[in-house]
């Protein structure tokens, strides 16, 4: 049996003990290399861009002091030891630099496919300036409207994975709190000074004159797309937000009246919180809509206090249902990215997805599944707008070694394997193999099977050893699952013994 430490990939050589500071001391006291943007790059999935960052001869004495000053006591010398033992096994950066990641966004150009989503993160003038210096190709500006907005404090909650890191988030916010006249003021000065940047203004109204309104000012102030905010679930003004979204004939008609405002291209955000997001989706493009935003967030009580027995977050021992967000949501919003791309009367308009994506693997999940786009906002809440580093390079690596020139040639692809249900071979079977080099005895595999499976696997307690009993087995891959050290995987595809 191996290293049990290694094989659970736990311990000191994890990169996520590394907190991520701001102004790393760790960096600040290494002469020979940048240990906290290596970490990062590892933390955010970019395994071979860390070891790019990783000088050939590296020695762990050179990150002796970057430890010393380490506050959370990150064993950085470890870490970086054991990237470098992996790096000659890894497929390395080559060709990065002839990878185009330009596209465009309903034919406005864009540099990349990451745009800042319309939230918080993209709510001034410096904030989008910080994150356009720092590689964001765009941004959908913080909703705007004509309506005053009160927002409650605290306004988050989160629910963390065990690491740390938050695995969803909950806000209740609603809109700008900036008048229409600050918002357009910001647009100008940010399209003046930042010309290759794509503006998205997002907006929304109470009224069709007041959409068609907005529309106007957005387009004047220089805006080079709208998108109609008909998903936020959090108004205190009823007929607003994800009440539209909900309601075809209130999208359509508030398309329309958008339309009649403007002559950019225009975008409709819409909400998850529906059985099918195509309905609401289509009626926008009746409407005069050139393109599908979604998600937006999902309407969710992420836990409950149970001293006060008041939901998350309190405010005077209320709470209120509020939209969820981050990594949570992906699969969800996946799934309606797929929907949206699927159907004929959508598929060729853009879209633009969102909802979860934190590493260059989420954004490039949602390019297969039928995104021409990408927004974000939980991630940069939670991480800052760097996480961009690592969106472009680790994108561009994965390109790179698939021998992609441009990242358009990838978008979609994973569609034509998502089929209906009626369409899936049901017949083969696949069994588990064991692989006992890695198995460290656990019987967790034995356990899931037992308690939530077919009884297929025995252990014997003596030897901690598990056996699979081949005619019990389903072939489910539920003990794949379970198994934390990668010792179970898949067999060949074989036709079953006896009928299912
Ligand atoms: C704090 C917060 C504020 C938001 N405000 C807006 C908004 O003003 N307009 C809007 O269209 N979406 C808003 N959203 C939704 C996001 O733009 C995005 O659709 C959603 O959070 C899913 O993406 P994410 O998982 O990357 O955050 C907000 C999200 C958060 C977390
Ligand atoms: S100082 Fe420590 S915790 Fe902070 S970035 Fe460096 S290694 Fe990570
Ligand atoms: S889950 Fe099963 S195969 Fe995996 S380590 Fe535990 S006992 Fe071994």
């Amino acid at each position: 049996m191996s290293d049990p430490r290694k094989l659970l990939s736990r311990g000191r050589m994890d990169s996520h003990t590394c907190i991520l500071c701001h102004d790393a001391p760790c960096s600040k006291a290494c002469d020979r290399c940048d240990p906290a943007r290596i970490l990062r790059a590892l933390r955010f999935d970019n395994t071979d861009g860390a070891a790019d960052l990783l000088p050939d001869d590296y020695d762990r004495s050179w990150t002796q002091e970057a430890e010393n000053a380490c506050p959370a006591g990150v064993m950085i010398g470890e870490i970086l030891e054991d990237l470098k033992r992996r790096k000659p096994d890894l497929e390395g950066t080559a060709g990065t630099d002839k990878v185009d990641l330009s596209c465009d966004l309903c034919g406005v150009k864009m540099e990349n496919p990451f745009l800042l989503s319309s939230s918080i993160v993209a709510s001034t003038y410096d904030m989008c300036a910080r994150a356009f210096e720092m590689g964001w190709a765009g941004a959908a500006f913080k909703t705007i409207s004509m309506m005053t907005m009160h927002e409650a404090s605290p306004r988050f909650s989160c629910v963390r994975e065990p690491r740390g890191d938050w695995y969803g988030f909950k806000n209740i916010e609603q809109l700008s709190t900036y008048t229409v006249e600050q918002n357009m003021e910001c647009i100008r000065k940010l399209k003046q000074n930042y010309p290759s940047k794509v503006i998205v203004a997002s907006i929304m109204g109470r009224n069709e004159v007041e959409w068609e309104e907005l529309a106007r000012r957005c387009t004047e102030a220089g805006a080079d797309v709208i998108e109609c905010n008909f998903s936020c679930p959090n108004m205190e003004t009823r007929g607003t937000g994800s009440d539209i979204g909900q309601d075809p004939d209130a999208v359509r008609r508030f398309t329309a009246a958008v339309r009649r405002g403007t002559r950019i291209p225009v975008l409709a955000k819409m909400t998850p919180n529906i059985t099918d997001i195509t309905v609401p989706a289509a009626a926008a493009l009746d409407g005069g809509a050139d393109g599908i935003a979604a998600i937006n967030t999902i309407k969710s009580v992420t836990g409950v206090n149970l001293d006060t027995m008041v939901a998350f977050p309190a405010v005077h021992g209320k709470s209120i249902v509020g939209g969820y967000s981050g990594r949570a949501v992906k699969p969800i919003a996946l799934r309606h990215i797929a929907m949206l791309a699927s159907c004929d009367r959508i598929k060729d308009s853009h879209i633009s997805g969102m909802g979860g994506i934190v590493t260059w693997k989420d954004a490039v999940e949602f390019l297969l599944l039928g995104a021409d786009s990408l927004q974000i906002t939980t991630a940069v809440m939670e991480y800052g707008y760097r996480i961009i580093d690592d969106l472009i390079w680790g994108l561009k690596i994965y390109l790179a070694q698939r021998n992609y020139r441009s990242v358009k040639e990838v978008f979609r692809s994973s569609l034509p394997n998502l089929v209906e249900n009626d369409m899936l071979e049901r017949d083969t079977i696949v069994f588990p193999r064991f692989n006992k080099e890695k198995c460290i005895g656990c019987g967790r595999c034995y356990l899931s099977c037992r308690d939530g499976g077919h009884q297929a696997i025995s252990f014997d307690p003596e030897t901690r050893t598990v056996t699979l009993h081949g005619s019990r087995c389903v072939g489910c891959q539920l003990c794949s699952l379970v198994c934390q050290t990668g010792a179970i995987r898949q067999s060949k595809r074989v036709q079953p013994r006896r009928k299912q």
